[in-house]
């Protein structure tokens, strides 16, 4: 056992005494006061509780408190004057600090940076491509320039962040998907990416095979890094190109299909209708929607699948994922389609 902060130069300091009930009380009025030394840890003193301060007239020795950790105030220690962002994204060994931060700045010591950090990089996001691929136009700031491993929920992700994005928002719909019953279930995942959710079903939901429909190479690449980096790769089968040319292929053999586009993958509804299994199977269908579409959307997407299918078709749930811009939410509709009526 390690008790921090225990030792033979434990700090002496002045304290005040209080019953165990009251100690909370006064804990929280020294610290208003000012006059809480909060470098140092509270402890049992006389079938009470003594608590560290600045003033008083017995001193006691105390443990030091264990330091919070607090990134923005590392930050701050590397660049001493000047705004700093408010938040930032940490990929692996990698800081990614917003689009535009620090835009009138040529002064700072990147290094520091990262040393404040315990990072080995720094980039800068910039706008993502527009174009269907989500490509990623980070720029390097400092370190050097290639992959990263970012490990998240017992699955490791393989990529490189000056090509690929990577959303930290959607961490919530990669857990989720990770814990879903799909054990020995075939799985069609449309815009595999570099695994968001092939890489969780795999190693997280027991899922037998997937099939990752993916167009882009930087992102195949990633996604043959993870699978082989969870050694996952031999229960999953990549087809790469348009996923208009390549779902046709897959008919009639899955029991999950998994629409992971925004702002919409409506392109590929009636593709992964067709790739059920003819007993059935779940879609899920990521969107961006107007809030005032929450009620009505999730119906008029179901009746869109039971006209297509001809199937009895369900909704499960409708997950809402994250807040994309004002008023538009990105969600995920889970749809049963049941088997196909003869
Ligand atoms: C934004 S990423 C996936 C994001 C991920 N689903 C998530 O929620 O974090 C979408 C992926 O779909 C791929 N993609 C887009 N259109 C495609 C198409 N028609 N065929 C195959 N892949 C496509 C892109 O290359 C990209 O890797």
């Amino acid at each position: 056992m390690t008790l921090i902060g225990f030792g033979p130069n434990m700090p002496s300091s002045p304290f005040v005494w209080s019953s165990r009930k009251l100690a909370s009380v006064i804990y929280t009025e020294l610290k208003e006061s000012g006059d809480l030394n909060s470098d140092l840890a509270p402890k049992t003193f006389e079938s009470g509780i003594a608590i560290p301060t600045y003033t008083g007239e017995r001193n006691e020795d105390f443990a030091t408190s264990p330091k919070k950790p607090d990134p923005r105030r590392d930050l701050r220690m590397a660049i001493p004057i000047g705004a700093l962002p408010h938040k930032w994204q940490k990929i692996g060994d990698l800081i990614l600090f917003p689009k535009g931060s620090f835009s009138d700045r040529n002064d700072i010591d990147w290094q520091a940076v990262a040393t404040a950090l315990k990072v080995e990089r720094i980039g800068l996001q910039a706008t993502i491509a527009e174009d269907s691929s989500r490509r990623s136009k980070a720029i390097l700031l400092y370190g050097d320039e290639g992959e990263v491993k970012h490990y998240e929920n017992g699955v490791c992700y393989v990529f490189d962040p000056f090509q690929v994005m990577f959303s930290s928002g959607n961490i919530t719909e990669r857990i989720r998907m990770g814990k879903v019953q799909a054990k020995d279930e075939i799985i069609v995942d449309a815009y595999a990416g570099i695994g968001y959710y092939t890489l969780p079903f795999l190693t997280m939901a027991g899922a037998a095979q997937v099939h990752a429909c993916e167009m882009t190479p930087a992102s195949i690449e990633g996604l043959i890094r993870g699978l082989s980096a969870n050694s996952v790769e031999a229960k999953c089968t990549i087809h790469q190109g348009d996923n208009q040319t390549t779902m046709p292929k897959l008919r009639d053999i899955a029991d999950r299909v998994i629409l992971g586009l925004l702002p919409s993958s409506e392109k590929t509804w009636p593709l992964a209708s067709d790739c059920l299994k003819p007993e059935g199977g779940v879609i899920h269908v990521h969107m961006n929607i107007h809030n005032h579409e929450l009620e009505t959307w999730p119906e008029q997407t179901k009746e869109y699948f039971a006209d297509y299918s001809k199937r009895n078709t369900e909704i499960m749930h409708l997950e809402i994922v994250k807040s994309y811009s004002p008023g538009i939410s990105h969600v995920v509709l889970d749809l049963k389609l049941g088997p196909l009526v003869k």
